[in-house]
């Protein structure tokens, strides 16, 4: 399971800088007329920013014509940012490719499963399986490089953009020719390609790897082998980390001390690539945040940190865009509160980032971005935006010089565990519902947990959730063997796990595991399900939920639990009147299982129901949570700690003991805590009681050190 990672690098300060939290944002000078450039400078210093993303579109104004290139604008924008200390992450420059290319070589443009093309007119519109558009992609690669090389104020690549937004799958004949080598790689026979997608069935059977094509059209309402498509979805994840490595690697030969990165999409549900995979492959891990609305937004902001920290392995990330308010690509591009833009990012920084950037420096005059908003708005420098972007870089500043860069987030006491591969399972049609998906039942546990006052670490299943107190187990459908045996081994040494519904039903093939679900680990779990009883709001007679006898209720799944372990008892089950034979049928069981403790809860109960079940439930494992505060109203992160050992010149090895507490206010009141230590950053709150509680605002922070 565990791929050897790339060695850890961080970009480093300009000459004669101290290093700092790196602030900014993209910046997108081609956009403006030259005059322009000299005001962003000036702006750029008034708000403390200190780094921008330069050249991610332009690859056209770069490399006007075929072998052609245009250096003078962009040596001219680098050189002012240098002179005035804004380092530059600069872009390779590969992600939109300009029409001459498009129109000499069509067959770059990547394909939908009709095989209808995907024509220029936006941005990302080529196929990562071309060995057409890699040669070039990697030219104008080696010829940035070249050209860059030394140049003093480039801190760091940034190879494309947001690999996969647009373009994660195509199904064109590159793709199908990339798709039978990977398959060759992966099963090495067609014999064990036909066990995997387990061919037999609608007589699918494969006599050789060139009969194998994508999951092209095959009419609606019909339905794709899973296992085929589950194959299609990694291997799609890694034909674009392939045409990152080659472009990473064109870089790297040319500028061997200049750290690479390529910015992920984890938000919500994203899971357009295997990140915690790619994670391995980046010199550190970046990461672009897009707000949820509603009163999901700290903890969703906080839930995907939390996985970004899990893929970074707990080195410090890079926050590479968020906005300073509405996007403009959701149906209705809801506001940020006053005093969010702040938060937002300071709870980035919480979570284990070391760079907070936007989405972008300055917001387009033109354009299909024209109406997203930026550092610096359409409104101009007499903005409150602008003045909340100064206030940031002055906060930022100051958590700068009291040592906070180079902390790891604090360890939790509770791993809530997060797999791609049980996402993209449960994504498929023909399933016992659509209601349920894997990457929504963390998300749960994790709002659950900070109701109850506190905050876990999301961590990736390849990770070590197995070196915690406590780890969760949500819906993650998809458990190899291996995967199996940890579970055993964690749980039979001493571990206390948490699993629920829709856990270990398939192996890593979607090969169901036989003999009663979660067939994977019905040994750990101490239960056996015979069905699933799914529940809906669209039909008369049947109930939309299950009401537990702990006052929990379920929705949308639950298990048909027929028998128990003898080691196990029930915590709470059904009350469900006639209503499909569930009345009394388990709903939340404990195991005793070699020296630890296995908690299965057989339905979605969401995050109230969880937040309801979870003193009961951790009373009978054995979690003390006596200091937390059970209110929840407010999200507590640490970072910092006697762990950090950071290697300093002068003195070697350097230990730091400092730790910052970050208080986030989740409600719609004012949230009273007590203070931990020395206040740092006080926004939208008051040091209230002679300084040992403060009284924090909605979408207000309090930072302290320790
Ligand atoms: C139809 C088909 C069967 C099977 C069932 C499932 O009846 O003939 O092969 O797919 O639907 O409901
Ligand atoms: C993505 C892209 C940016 C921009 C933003 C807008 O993150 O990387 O170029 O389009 O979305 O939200």
């Amino acid at each position: 399971m565990t791929t050897a990672r790339r060695a850890y690098r961080w970009p480093q300060s300009l000459a004669g800088e101290v290093p700092r939290i790196w602030y900014g944002g993209d910046y997108n000078p081609d956009q403006w007329p030259e005059e322009v450039w000299d005001e962003d400078v000036r702006l750029m210093r008034k708000a403390g920013v200190n780094l921008v993303s330069v050249g991610i579109f332009s690859w056209s104004r770069i490399e006007p014509e075929e072998g052609v290139y245009d250096f003078d604008w962009l040596d001219r924008v680098i050189d002012k940012l240098g002179h005035a200390g804004v380092a530059v992450d600069l872009a390779s420059a590969t992600a939109s490719p300009p029409m001459w290319l498009t129109q000499a070589h069509p067959e770059v443009l990547w394909k939908n499963e009709r095989g209808d093309v995907c024509w220029p007119g936006a941005r990302q519109h080529w196929r990562a399986t071309s060995p057409v558009f890699r040669r070039y992609a990697i030219e104008l690669c080696r010829n940035m490089a070249e050209h860059y090389r030394d140049n003093p104020y480039l801190v760091a690549w940034h190879v494309n953009n947001e690999y996969g937004c647009h373009n994660r799958f195509d199904y064109s004949d590159d793709a199908m020719r990339a798709f039978q080598r990977w398959c060759r790689k992966r099963y090495g026979t067609i014999e064990s390609v036909n066990d995997a997608w387990g061919t037999a069935f609608w007589s699918q059977r494969l006599d050789d790897f060139d009969e194998i094509i994508p999951p092209r059209y095959i009419g609606d309402g019909n339905f794709h082998n899973p296992g085929k498509l589950l194959d299609f979805k990694r291997f799609s994840s890694d034909a674009l980390k392939d045409f990152f490595i080659a472009e990473r690697d064109a870089l790297q030969a040319i500028t061997p001390n200049l750290p690479l990165t390529t910015n992920f999409m984890v938000s919500a549900g994203g899971t357009a690539l295997d990140y915690d995979d790619w994670g391995s492959e980046t010199d550190f891990v970046s990461n672009d945040h897009y707000f949820t609305p509603g009163d999901q937004h700290i903890d969703e902001l906080a839930y995907s940190s939390s996985l970004v920290d899990g893929i970074a392995r707990k080195r410090p990330w890079f926050l590479m865009e968020h906005s300073t308010g509405a996007v403009n690509w959701r149906t209705i591009n809801y506001r940020k509160e006053p005093g969010q833009l702040v938060r937002d990012s300071l709870a980035h920084l919480a979570l284990g980032a070391d760079a907070i950037c936007f989405f972008q420096w300055r917001q387009s005059q033109a354009g299909a971005e024209k109406f997203h908003t930026a550092m610096l708005p359409h409104a101009g420098e007499d903005s409150q935006d602008f003045r909340d972007i100064c206030e940031l870089g002055g906060i930022l500043n100051t958590l700068s010089e009291e040592g906070l860069p180079g902390s790891e987030l604090a360890k939790a006491k509770i791993a809530v565990v997060f797999d791609y591969g049980s996402e993209w399972a449960t994504e498929h049609t023909a399933t016992p519902t659509q209601q349920v998906r894997h990457w929504r039942e963390p998300f749960d546990w994790f709002r659950a947990l900070a109701d109850m006052g506190l905050s876990a670490d999301v961590v990736p299943i390849a990770s070590e959730w197995d070196s915690y107190e406590a780890a969760v187990l949500p819906a993650v459908y998809l458990l190899n063997e291996a995967n199996a045996q940890r579970v055993r081994a964690y749980v039979s040494g001493g571990g206390k796990l948490f699993a629920t519904y829709y856990t270990g039903i398939a192996d890593e093939h979607d090969h169901i595991w036989l003999g009663g679900y979660p067939g994977a680990i019905r040994d750990v779990m101490g239960v056996r399900s015979e069905e699933f009883a799914p529940m809906g709001d669209d039909l008369a007679g049947v109930p939309d939920h299950l009401d537990l006898s702990n006052g929990a209720v379920a929705h949308d799944i639950a298990d048909v639990i027929t028998s128990i372990g003898e080691n196990a008892h029930v915590l709470a089950s059904y009350k469900a009147g006639h209503w499909s034979g569930m009345d009394g049928v388990p709903a939340i069981v404990v195991n005793e299982y070699g020296k630890g403790r296995a908690a299965y809860v057989g339905s979605r109960l969401g995050r109230e129901g969880l937040a309801k079940s979870l003193p009961q439930l951790f009373d009978a494992m054995a979690i003390d949570y006596a200091r937390c505060d059970r209110q929840g109203a407010v999200l507590r992160v640490e970072r910092g700690g006697t762990k950090i050992d950071r290697v300093n010149e002068a003195n070697g090895v350097e230990r730091r003991d400092r730790r910052f507490v970050f208080a986030f206010n989740r409600t719609r009141d004012t949230a009273t805590v007590q203070v931990e230590g020395e206040p740092v950053v006080v926004y939208r709150a008051r040091i209230d009681d002679g300084g040992r509680t403060a009284a924090i605002e909605p979408n207000g922070v309090l930072i302290v050190r320790c």
